[in-house]
């Protein structure tokens, strides 16, 4: 079911403001953190939609704490996420996908009561073929007292998340995001440089017609996996209608489909590579923000076994296998997985 066009004119900056609104002890100090959020994200769309012009394609000749290759829009959305956020007094620490440690805020500055987790640039493996792309960040209130953050306050069961969202930077550029009351979307209006709430209360389908998941993995994945593949494939087991495939690569890109459409995104545990068992996706950058996203919008997440959002992350870059999406889907998932005796 498409989510209506909303009839009354509302920016981010005033949704955030009257979201906080509903709370008498609200400080405005998380408004004004996600408002310094919302800037890097603006300047990240603007070098992402000219990308074919300015000489920030390809890579960046080295390779991250992931073993894997960086882009040079890696390193921008980095650069500007942190020079964004470093200086506002909201944070104590971040975390990303690109840095091998925690990020510290520094000592000049003063250390906030937040913890901000992101994956600068997801996808970013697609930025050379103009494919969509994205920005993924989820928010705790910090455990420690005061002085830096910790890698304490960093490692955080999803469960404690305060606000999560991502920015897909497509054929327009959409902020969705939510605090605990449900999902919004908005779309940026270039021509202003303001996001504008296009999609009010998104809901998910409880049970989706997509599914996405890189099959050319699939002799890499475990019997469940595979069986449960198959099952959404055979017309007669899959309610009469087989699920369509669509897989762009791009985790935000096939996420945020599925959310409007309904859908399920698998990537599970594979035995390609036997340094990453848990298969590639990141807990703290990529699951669990979009987890919470998920169940916000009525939808569920999961690694077989349990929900991502009870999962206590161990360290900084744990990786977990993702089933996540259409919650009957995700169920089904679970089912499979018991079925088979583990992943
Ligand atoms: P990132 O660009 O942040 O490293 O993330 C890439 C991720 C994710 O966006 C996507 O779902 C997945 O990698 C695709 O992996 P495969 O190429 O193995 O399918
Ligand atoms: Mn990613
Ligand atoms: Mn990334």
């Amino acid at each position: 079911m498409p989510t209506p066009m909303p009839h009354k004119l509302v920016t981010l900056q005033r949704h955030v403001i009257e979201q906080q609104a509903r709370f008498p002890s609200a400080t405005g100090d998380f408004t004004l953190m996600l408002l310094d959020l919302m800037t890097a994200a603006k300047l990240i769309a603007r070098e992402v939609n000219k990308a074919g012009l300015a000489e920030v394609l390809g890579d960046a000749g080295h390779q991250n704490v992931q073993d894997e290759l960086v882009m040079k829009l890696d390193e921008f959305a980095q650069d500007r996420i942190y020079k964004a956020m470093d200086h506002g007094g909201h944070l104590c620490c971040m975390a990303s996908e690109e840095s091998a440690e925690l990020i510290p805020i520094p000592p000049e500055y003063p250390h906030g009561r937040y913890v901000l987790c992101f994956d600068p640039l997801d996808g970013s493996s697609n930025i050379d073929a103009n494919v969509s792309i994205g920005t993924i960040f989820s928010v705790h209130r910090r455990k420690s007292t005061s002085g830096p953050g910790t890698l304490e306050d960093v490692l955080q069961v999803g469960n404690n998340i305060v606000c999560a969202g991502y920015v897909i930077y497509g054929p327009s550029t959409m902020l969705v995001y939510s605090t605990a009351s449900g999902v919004s979307g908005f779309t940026l209006d270039p021509s202003i440089g303001e996001f504008c709430l296009s999609h009010e209360d998104i809901r998910t389908p409880e049970r989706g017609k997509i599914y996405s998941a890189n099959e050319g993995n699939a002799a890499y994945w475990g019997e469940a996996d595979r069986a449960y593949i198959e099952h959404l494939k055979t017309p007669e087991k899959a309610s009469g209608r087989p699920y369509s495939a669509r897989y762009i690569g791009s985790l935000v890109a096939d996420f945020h489909r599925n959310l409007l459409y309904g859908g399920v995104f698998l990537y599970p545990a594979d035995r390609k590579d036997p340094k990453k068992p848990q298969g590639k996706l990141r807990l703290l950058y990529e699951a669990q923000p979009l987890a919470f996203i998920a169940e916000q919008a009525g939808g569920a997440a999961s690694d077989g076994t349990q929900r991502i959002l009870d999962i206590v992350p161990r360290t900084l870059h744990d990786r977990t296998p993702l089933c996540l999406g259409a919650k009957l889907d995700v169920q089904l998932y679970d089912d499979f997985v018991r079925r088979y005796g583990g992943r």
